[in-house]
This record gives C-alpha cells, sequence and structure tokens, in this order.
C-alpha cells in the first residue's frame, strides 16, 4: 500500500471473526464467501447487508439463496446465525436505521465488503454511485464500529485500466486510463479503502477475471472472461464465420472461484494481511495466451478457430458491416460484447509477490487454466446450452 499517513497499521485480528457484516452475498463471489464461512466457522454470526430486489425482501432474497446454495435442510439450520440487514451501499448511511446501525457498529468485530457493481457499459456517474460512493459509505460504517478486528475489502486487479505490463501490488494510481466505468470507479474505491488502511486493520484482495471453479467448472456469473467465451460459442456454433477482433498473443488472466476464496481466507488468517494488497489472480506463470485458450476451445468443441484482426480492421471494416446485417440474439451477442473486446488486446500481467508469500506453507497453488479449462466449458455447455 501506499506510506500510510498516520504510521503503519501492523496489527488486525486474524482469520474470521466471531460477528461479521458481509457484503455482496447475494452476488457471484460473495456467495462463495458466505457458504465458506457458513462451513468454516461454527461459531461466527453473519449479519449479510442485501438490498430488497423487485417484490422480495431482503430476507426472502437470502432464505432463497440459502436454499438454492445448501439445500433447504442445511438453509434450515443455518438461518438463525445468519441477520440479513436490509440495505443498499449506494445511500448515505448504507440506508439504515440509526438503531440498526449502532446495535451492528457495537457488536460486529469485522466487515467484509464484496459488494459492487461488475456491469462494464454504465456512465462513470452511476458505476461511482455503487463503487466509489457505497465504498465510502461502507468506511464511515465500519470507521464507527467500537471493536474492529478488520475490514476485508473485495477490489479487482483491473483497477490497473489501461496499463501494459506487469502491475505490482502495490501500485494503484499511476495516472492510468480506463476501459470502462467499471475499473475507473473501483480504482477511487480502493484510494478510499487505502486511506483508511492507514488507520484500520485492513486488507486489500484485487482478483483478476474470476471464472468457475477448477474442479467442476461451476459459475453463477456468465461476465467477464465467461462472456467472451459465450459469443465465440454463439456465433461459430451457427455456423457464422465472422473474424473476431483479438490479438493472439495476448494473455488472459483467469482464475477460479475456488481458488480466489482459498486464498483470499489463508490470506485472512495472517497477520501479514493487515494493510497489504494481493493480487488474487494467476500471475505470469499461470496465464495462456488467447492463442493457446482459442486452440484449447476449438480442440474441446470441435468448433472452427476464428481468424483474428486488429482493432482497428474490425471497427473501421467488419463491425459496420455486422450491424447492417446481423438481426436478433446476433445482433446481441455483438453489442454486448464490445465492452469485452479491449480486454482481448491487454497486455496486462499481474505481479502476486504479496499473495505468493502470503501463501507459503499453506498448500494453496494457483491452477494452471490447461488443468481446468475442459471443466469450464462443459458446465458452461450443460448450464446455458451453447455450443
Ligand atoms: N467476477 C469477477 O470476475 C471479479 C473480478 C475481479 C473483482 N471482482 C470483485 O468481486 C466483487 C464481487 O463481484 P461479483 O462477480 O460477485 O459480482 P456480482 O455477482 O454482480 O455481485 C455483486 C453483489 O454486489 C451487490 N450490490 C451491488 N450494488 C449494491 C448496492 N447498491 N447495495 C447493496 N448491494 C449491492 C449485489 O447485490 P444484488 O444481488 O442486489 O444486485 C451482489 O450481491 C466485486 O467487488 C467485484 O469488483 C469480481
Amino acid at each position: 500500500m501506499t506510506a500510510p499517513k498516520n504510521g503503519p497499521m501492523t496489527t488486525g485480528a486474524v482469520g474470521v471473526g466471531e460477528a461479521v457484516l458481509l457484503t455482496g452475498a447475494t452476488g457471484f463471489l460473495g456467495t462463495q464467501l458466505l457458504k465458506r464461512i457458513l462451513e468454516h466457522n461454527r461459531t461466527t454470526r453473519l449479519s449479510l447487508l442485501v438490498r430488497s430486489g423487485g417484490r422480495d425482501s431482503a430476507r426472502e432474497r437470502v432464505d432463497a439463496l440459502l436454499a438454492r446454495t445448501l439445500g433447504p435442510a442445511e438453509a434450515d439450520r443455518q438461518r438463525g446465525r445468519i441477520d440479513v440487514v436490509q440495505g443498499d451501499i449506494s445511500l448515505p448511511g448504507l440506508g439504515l436505521e440509526p438503531g440498526t446501525t449502532a446495535s451492528l457498529q457495537s457488536s460486529l468485530d469485522q466487515v467484509i465488503h464484496c459488494a459492487a457493481t461488475v456491469r462494464f457499459d454504465l456512465p462513470l456517474e452511476d458505476a461511482r454511485r455503487d463503487n466509489t460512493g457505497g465504498t465510502r459509505h461502507m468506511l464511515t460504517f465500519a470507521d464507527g464500529v467500537r471493536h474492529l478486528g478488520r475490514f476485508d475489502y473485495v477490489g479487482t486487479a483491473f483497477v490497473a485500466g489501461e496499463r501494459d505490463g506487469l502491475v505490482m501490488e502495490d501500485e494503484l494510481d499511476v495516472g492510468q486510463t480506463f476501459r470502462n466505468s467499471y475499473e475507473q470507479s473501483k480504482m477511487e474505491a480502493e484510494k478510499l479503502v487505502r486511506e483508511f488502511a492507514t488507520t484500520h486493520p485492513t486488507a486489500i484482495y484485487r482478483p483478476s477475471m474470476v471464472v468457475g471453479d477448477s474442479r467442476t467448472g461451476a459459475t453463477t456469473s456468465f461476465q467477464g472472461a465467461s462472456q467472451i467465451l459465450i459469443f465465440y460459442r454463439q456465433f461459430f456454433s451457427r455456423g457464422m464465420v465472422v473474424p473476431i477482433p483479438a490479438d493472439l498473443q495476448t494473455r488472459l488472466d483467469i482464475v477460479p472461484v475456488d481458488y480466489v476464496v482459498d486464498a483470499l481466507f489463508a490470506l485472512m488468517h495472517t497477520q501479514k494481511s493487515i494493510g497489504n494488497v494481493f493480487h488474487l489472480a494467476s500471475g505470469p506463470a499461470n496465464t495462456c495466451t488467447l492463442d493457446e485458450l482459442m486452440e484449447m476451445t476449438a480442440k474441446l468443441t470441435g468448433l472452427k478457430r476464428p481468424q483474428c484482426i486488429s482493432l482497428e480492421t474490425f471497427r473501421q471494416k467488419i463491425e459496420p458491416a455486422l450491424r447492417a446485417t446481423l438481426k436478433g440474439w446476433a445482433l446481441d451477442v455483438l453489442s454486448k460484447g464490445d465492452k469485452y473486446i479491449p480486454y482481448a488486446f491487454t497486455k496486462l500481467l499481474f505481479d502476486k509477490t504479496h499473495t505468493d508469500a502470503g501463501l507459503v506453507g499453506t498448500g494453496i497453488t494457483t491452477p494452471h487454466p490447461r488443468t481446468y479449462y475442459e471443466k469450464l466449458l462443459q458446465f458452461q455447455e450443460q448450464t446455458l446450452r451453447v455450443g
């Protein structure tokens, strides 16, 4: 982290606390964090900050999530140790009644902030409302927690924006530009967290592109790297041979969700995590080129490899022709895919010195995509019936 203003914050609680507030539990990663705590920390009391959704209250959403994730019997057993706090991080005071805030602040010993909007297509002000503003509200709340053992923040490695080359965990704002409002608003959020970390025990985890479980391929998120694959499969399975904008030498840092969760909790159990930033990424040693990913996809699915072209050629020649001729699902695929195209040209790699040092002796190793890529494809095929 950047040099703390008030001296380094060297101590904090180690491991999962006895009374933990978690945000983002209804999301892809947050559900896995919730599940891990329920399974491994039997005495921990959990408060989940969740929005209401449609006609469902936050409690109804959590009940449905527990039943889906744990099965009805286990969900019933676990329900009693979970307080659902209906709130919204984008609102001042998280949208909570003062009494609720006071009661939480006197009982909690840990806050894990995972909630964010991960959409790439929002106007900057909208992304800032959840990501930067939401994090600011969480920090104000956490500042009032009487016995805060630790604050754990889930950021993203893509705060690096449009930089090239190896990005170190200590680096943040080096004057980079951004591909989208998500990257920018998360960079601004991490700045706030780093400032907070100068006076409060804090750890920052930056996953790269999180994909399904390395053992089963399972995921509930079909954003990010999965989207790239889905577009590819949808076009080519329908016999459309469209050149795609990509640099085959791009090394795409994808990381399986089980590794992210294992690493995050293992790091949380070290004093070294306090005041530190960790890339939960595959890192240069375990990152495939797009060439290799396409080769594996073609081999495992039987689909023809696409021709890859420069972004310039795509924008000038191919995209206008596609927009003029495509309809329905195919036009939709093209429009959605647009936000992900820049990642097929990225020259970013994420250094993992802090993460690797923090994981020494834990037995947690970074799986190479070659060892689990087939599982991702299989799960995607079964779930989405693409290909
Ligand atoms: N997935 C990845 O590849 C990836 C990579 C790097 C970093 N990350 C980081 O990991 C974290 C989780 O991402 P994810 O992939 O799990 O995203 P996700 O599936 O979209 O989940 C986002 C979660 O945040 C909650 N949330 C969003 N805005 C909120 C608000 N205003 N108030 C309360 N809750 C709100 C959502 O609640 P609702 O259910 O109500 O929408 C949901 O629970 C984020 O911080 C993200 O930046 C993810």
